[in-house]
Formats: C-alpha cells, sequence, structure tokens
C-alpha cells in the first residue's frame, strides 16, 4: 500500500427529509447565492420550490442560474460568472446531478478570476480561491457532490476537459435518496455504469499489487452498483436501492478507493470524453460503450486483475479449472450481458457512431491524454481500443 493523504472537507447530510437544511447550511456560508440548476426536473418534481422557501427562511437572498444541460457548456458557465460578478454573491448553491454541481464548481472557482475560465482546464491557470459550494444531489452518478473535479465541455473547440483542485471540494452535501426516484431509467443505469467504470479505473490501473483493503472496497462498490441499480429499476420508488446507489456513487469517486494506490489514471474517462465532446452521448452511455473494448485491450496484456474480479464477484463450480484469460473475458461477457439488461449502450455501434469516425475520436482524445498524462496512449493505441468497442 503506498502512502497517501485522505481528506475530505465535505459535510454530507444523508437520508429522508434532509433537503430543508440547505438553507441553514447555505447561510452559514454567505448571505446572497448564486442558485444552479438544470432544465426542468428539479421544477417538476417541486424540488426547487423546497430550496427556495429553505433558503429564504434562512434569509439567503437568491440568484437563479437555471437552465444547465447535460455535458454542461462553458459559454453558460460564462454566463453563470457573469451572473455571479453582476450580483456579488457570496456562495453558490446547486441542485441536479453531476453536470449541475460541476458548472456551480466551475463558477465558484471562475467568477474570483479576471482570466477566462477554461484556462483551469487546459493546465495554463490554477485554482487559487473559490466561492464556498453547498449541493443538493439528485443523481447517484458523478461523484461530484463530495470530490474536488469537475467536467466541463467547450463547445468551440469540441473539447469535453476535467480537472480538479482541493478547493473545489462542496462545503456541504445534501443526499436525500427520494429526490432522486423521479430519475428515468435511462439516466438511472447510466449513473451505476458511472459509478462502475470509477471504480473500474483505479482497480485497473494502479500498479500497486499489495491493496487488499481498497480491493475488497472496490469489488463491493461495483457488486452494490449493479444490484442497487438493478433494484431501481424493477421498482423506481426503492427506497433502499436508491439509496444504496447514492452513497455506492458517492463513494465510488470521493478518494476513497484511490487513498493506498499510488497513481492512477482515468484511460476509459479519456476516450468516453471524446465520445461527449463530438456526439454528446450522456456519460454513462458513452461509458458503457467503451468499457468492454478496453478491458479487452486491457486482458491481452494484463488479465491478472480482470480475472480477479470475476473470481470475487462471479464465481462458479469450475472455475479452479479456468486460466486468467478465459475468466477475464468471461467477467467482460458478464459486464456486457449486464448493460444489455439495463439498456445501456456496449458499443459504438449502438451509439450510431460509424467505424471511419475512429480517427477523429483518437485524435480529440489525445488532447486530454497530454493533460492527464496518459503517456501510454497513442493514437494508434486508442484506435485499436475503439475497434475494440465495435
Ligand atoms: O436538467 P434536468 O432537467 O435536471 O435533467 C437531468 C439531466 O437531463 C436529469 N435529472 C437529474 N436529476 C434528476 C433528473 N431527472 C429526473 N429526476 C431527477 N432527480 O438527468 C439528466 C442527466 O443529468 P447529469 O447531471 O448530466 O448527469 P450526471 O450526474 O451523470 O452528470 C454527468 C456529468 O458529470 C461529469 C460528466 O462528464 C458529465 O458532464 N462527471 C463529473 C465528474 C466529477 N465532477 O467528478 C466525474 C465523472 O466521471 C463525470 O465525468
Ligand atoms: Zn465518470
Amino acid at each position: 500500500m503506498q502512502n497517501f493523504v485522505f481528506h475530505i472537507p465535505t459535510k454530507i447530510l444523508f437520508g429522508r427529509n434532509t433537503v430543508p437544511a440547505i438553507g441553514p447550511e447555505t447561510a452559514a456560508l454567505g448571505v446572497r447565492c448564486l442558485l444552479v440548476f438544470g432544465r426542468g426536473s428539479c421544477v417538476r418534481s417541486g424540488l426547487l420550490d423546497r430550496v427556495r422557501a429553505s433558503l429564504a427562511d434562512a434569509g439567503v437572498e437568491v440568484i437563479e442560474h437555471g437552465g444547465v444541460r447535460s455535458n454542461p457548456l462553458l459559454s453558460h458557465v460564462r454566463a453563470g460568472i457573469d451572473l455571479a460578478r453582476e450580483h456579488r454573491v457570496d456562495v453558490v448553491v446547486a441542485v441536479g446531478g453531476g453536470s449541475v454541481i460541476d458548472e456551480a464548481k466551475a463558477i465558484s472557482a471562475g467568477s474570483l478570476v479576471a482570466h477566462d475560465v477554461w484556462k483551469f482546464f487546459t493546465g495554463r491557470r490554477s485554482i487559487k480561491k473559490t466561492l464556498p459550494l453547498t449541493t443538493v444531489l439528485t443523481l447517484a452518478a458523478a461523484g461530484s457532490e463530495m470530490n474536488s473535479g469537475m467536467v466541463i465541455t467547450n463547445e468551440e473547440t469540441r473539447e469535453k476537459f476535467g480537472t480538479g483542485n482541493q478547493l473545489l471540494y462542496p462545503r456541504t452535501s445534501i443526499l436525500d435518496p427520494e429526490v432522486t426516484f423521479t430519475v428515468p431509467p435511462d439516466y438511472t443505469a447510466y449513473g451505476a455504469v458511472d459509478a462502475i467504470a470509477h471504480v473500474l479505473e483505479f482497480y485497473m490501473t494502479t500498479r500497486d499489487p499489495d491493496t487488499p483493503v481498497q480491493d475488497r472496497i472496490m469489488e463491493g462498490l461495483i457488486e452494490n452498483a449493479m444490484t442497487a441499480c438493478d433494484r431501481c429499476l424493477a421498482d423506481p420508488r426503492d427506497y433502499g436501492g436508491r439509496a444504496s446507489l447514492m452513497w455506492t456513487a458517492t463513494l465510488a469517486l470521493n478518494g476513497l478507493t484511490a487513498a493506498g494506490l499510488g497513481r492512477v489514471g482515468f484511460p476509459m474517462h479519456m476516450i468516453e470524453h471524446s465520445l461527449s465532446a463530438l456526439y454528446d452521448v450522456p456519460h454513462g452511455a458513452g461509458l458503457s460503450a467503451v468499457i468492454p473494448g478496453w478491458l479487452t485491450w486491457h486482458s491481452r496484456q494484463a488479465p491478472g486483475r480482470i480475472a480477479g474480479l470475476c473470481r470475487r464477484l462471479f464465481p462458479f463450480p469450475d472455475m479452479a479449472r479456468c486460466g486468467e484469460e478465459e475468466l477475464a473475458a468471461r467477467f467482460i461477457t458478464i459486464l456486457r450481458n449486464w448493460f444489455g439488461r439495463i439498456n445501456s449502450p456496449a458499443s459504438l455501434q449502438e451509439l450510431d457512431i460509424p467505424a471511419d469516425h475512429i480517427p477523429e475520436i483518437a485524435r480529440n482524445a489525445m488532447a486530454l491524454a497530454k493533460i492527464w498524462r496518459l503517456d501510454d496512449y497513442t493514437p494508434e493505441i486508442i484506435e485499436e481500443i475503439l475497434h475494440l468497442c465495435r
């Protein structure tokens, strides 16, 4: 196990009837907030009114910035920054999924600097200060509610880049599983796939062969994501299923699984971000199209870790007689079949992306490979992986 620092400064309020705490939690940080939300789900469910009422009761003045779209756009972030500056807000409140929280993070950092916010994403500037952020999570997926990352799409350059900084952790995040009862089946599935992808990335890219604590946590998270997703799809109002999926997704990318693994990478996300940037596919849908192909490519060089996952998660009677390649292939097939059952695309074809687009996708992905220092990845290797995603 490698040395690590594990410090998450986010307070989590988890469970039923926690939404009314957003007012007092925010009032402790400022008097005028920018309230950031998406394209209508929280209006239709009545959640936004509950948040507004709680903020008003706590004496927090509200400036609204709605309309954040999935795969949030840089132009909309810039509009939010203008609004935050114009009204001199001192705190940001996000009500939504990963897209809304990420945009709120970008606004909280971008409104305090004279330069353009995109420079944070290209690595040309680093974040030195941010406005405090509180969140009400509405979708189990990205983990942004308890981590220091943010992902934004620059629609002019067609780049979807992510970056991270300690100052981006939300101060308080409210996780009420009942708020996610209205998440439709497709995004419920994509959220579970995203959580699984976050675990798989670290599980596969650590170079430390002796991390049993982390391994058992990660295997448990994958198992829970699958079981909880199945429960939520069978009954969208299954509180236990929604609660399990929500906490699983949060823990999958809050630093817990990575602590002690040493340097890990996000190669599947690097490729997926290009699918979202070029074709605007939902993040989890893009990931489920990439995961089987990337795992197949990876298993050709190192089948051991994937075989281990098969042994732990999907044991069967004659397992001991199987070689690592066979077990790895079995795991990939089980995962691909499960993607099929939850209606998440398992190939580029299912996303209607033709084979002759592969070189352009690989070119696009290389920009992020450089920023994320995924030095082993060349355009040729990414093309090879993308062909395996067909
Ligand atoms: O806009 P509204 O109307 O709210 O609809 C949203 C959106 O269409 C809907 N939704 C959210 N909560 C709902 C709901 N519908 C009904 N009931 C509810 N309670 O769901 C759709 C998807 O929402 P979105 O926020 O886009 O999904 P997700 O949470 O998966 O976030 C995706 C974004 O997060 C980034 C992704 O790249 C993508 O841009 N990621 C952020 C990460 C981070 N900050 O650490 C890491 C991840 O790997 C990921 O890259
Ligand atoms: Zn993700």
